[in-house]
């Protein structure tokens, strides 16, 4: 019985975390703070890439090392990965 209180509660508290971080998750992206770091990040070292240069699939790929290699924040790549995929032509959403 006490057994059985124990993964209740823990089940609600886990999915209750679950709860919190997905609805955070979806209000903190910032768009127009992504394309702010967007345009002063990303030509530090090559041309700008253009929302339009990679598919919706692979920019999260990108993202992941560019923000390795330009020293961004997770919040701050998420930012700027809102930003490329909110400007993406519906043509261009592969
Ligand atoms: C510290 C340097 C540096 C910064 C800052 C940087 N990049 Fe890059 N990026 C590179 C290098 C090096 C390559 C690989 C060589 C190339 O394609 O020019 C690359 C390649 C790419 C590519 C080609 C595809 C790929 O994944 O290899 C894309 C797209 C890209 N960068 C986007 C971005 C975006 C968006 C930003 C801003 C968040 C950014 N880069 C910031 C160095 C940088």
């Amino acid at each position: 019985m006490k057994n059985i209180l124990k993964i209740t509660t823990i089940t609600m508290l886990l999915l209750a975390a679950m709860g919190t971080a997905s609805v955070a998750n979806e209000n903190t992206s910032n768009i127009e703070n992504g394309a702010q770091l967007w345009a002063d990040t990303c030509m530090r070292c090559h041309n700008l890439r253009t929302p339009s240069s990679l598919s919706k699939s692979k920019w999260p790929i990108s993202m992941k090392h560019m923000r390795v290699r330009a020293g961004l924040t997770g919040q701050e790549a998420r930012d700027i990965l809102a930003f490329i995929l909110a400007s993406k032509k519906t043509k261009d959403t592969k």
